[in-house]
């Protein structure tokens, strides 16, 4: 008799408790990955949580910038990527000699990163933030010149709701969210008049000025369950859509986009998590210790302010 999904999940589970394995997982996985992790968060939550996991070993179920996090805030653990070619299109898009250079012509300047980075890029930075800490963190800040990297639609966001900071930014961002278009947004709500448009500020202006409510994944997650609307358009990964409609039957959620769907995201199945709890699969994350030493500090203090 073949094998089913709950005899993979079940093995999976077997495997966590004899190995002192702890599996994290960002929302945007599949419905029978969430179901086995031991904590599933948006990219700050998971990076909080990083730093206090007891176990030995942490399977890291999203892409490589976030196991990478991992790493760094729990050296001494065996961190393993669920899936190895799962990357961040938007976290390789910029080079440190690159962040140098422009680092070179203004000394005063505080580097502001967005945690999709890599890990070599984090050494030439101040401070990292994620979609949920951006606006806190850019705020508190003390520096008034700051360059944000590398997402030019959360750096605008940033940029317009923070006030007394002089902004620059540079064209990157994620491939997934800023196909999103006004005109799908217009359709979307056409469609749906009574739904409120909850989008996530890696979308464009000319999206994000449409919402009813801007935040990271957990932010639109929490929002949707708190608010007492029946119906809501989700400009965010279908996966959102999927898990809020399975935690809320009652209530109606529309994908603001078919496309919003990050193959990256959506390379890590089941079978790769179980064999990353036997030792065959994944990535076992290794970091120079220099390098490690450097990236830290942008995040301890990401969590420091955040
Ligand atoms: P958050 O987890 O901060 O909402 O970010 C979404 C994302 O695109 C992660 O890669
Ligand atoms: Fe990167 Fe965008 Fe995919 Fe998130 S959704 S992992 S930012 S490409």
């Amino acid at each position: 008799m073949s094998r089913t999904i709950t005899d993979v999940q079940n093995e999976i589970r077997k495997l966590k408790r004899e190995k002192d394995i702890c599996i994290l997982a960002h929302s945007y996985q599949g419905r029978e990955i969430i179901e086995i992790a031991d904590f599933v968060g948006d990219s700050y939550a998971l990076s909080v949580k990083a730093k206090s996991v007891p176990n030995k070993i942490v399977i890291m179920c999203g892409v490589r910038f976030m196991a990478e996090t991992v790493k760094l805030l729990s050296p001494d653990k065996t961190v393993i990527l669920s899936n190895k070619n799962a990357g961040c299109p938007m976290a390789e898009q910029f080079e440190k000699d690159e962040i140098e250079y422009i680092k070179t012509k203004n000394k005063n300047l505080c580097v502001v990163c967005y945690i999709n980075t890599t890990t070599e890029l984090k050494t030439v930075c101040d401070v990292c933030v994620t979609s949920s800490s951006a606006l806190k963190i850019v705020d508190k800040l003390e520096a008034k010149d700051i360059l944000f990297i590398p997402d030019i639609n959360l750096g605008t966001y940033v940029k317009n709701n923070v006030k007394g900071k002089n902004i620059q930014l540079l064209h990157g961002g994620c491939p997934v969210h800023a196909c999103v278009t006004e005109s799908e947004v217009l359709k979307a709500k056409e469609v749906h008049p009574n739904a409120l448009l909850l989008v996530h500020p890696e979308c464009v202006p000319d999206v994000v000025k449409y919402a009813d409510y801007v935040g990271s994944t957990s932010g639109i997650m929490e929002f949707a369950k708190a608010s007492d609307a029946d119906e809501f358009i989700i400009g965010t990964e279908q996966a959102i859509v999927e898990t809020l409609q399975f935690e809320c039957p009652d209530k109606s959620f529309y994908p603001l986009s078919v496309n919003i769907t990050c193959r990256n995201m959506k390379a890590t199945t089941l079978v790769d998590v179980l064999n990353c709890c036997k030792g065959t699969g994944g990535e076992v994350i290794e970091l120079e210790e220099e390098t490690m030493k450097k990236a830290k500090k942008c995040i301890d203090r990401m969590i420091e302010l955040g």
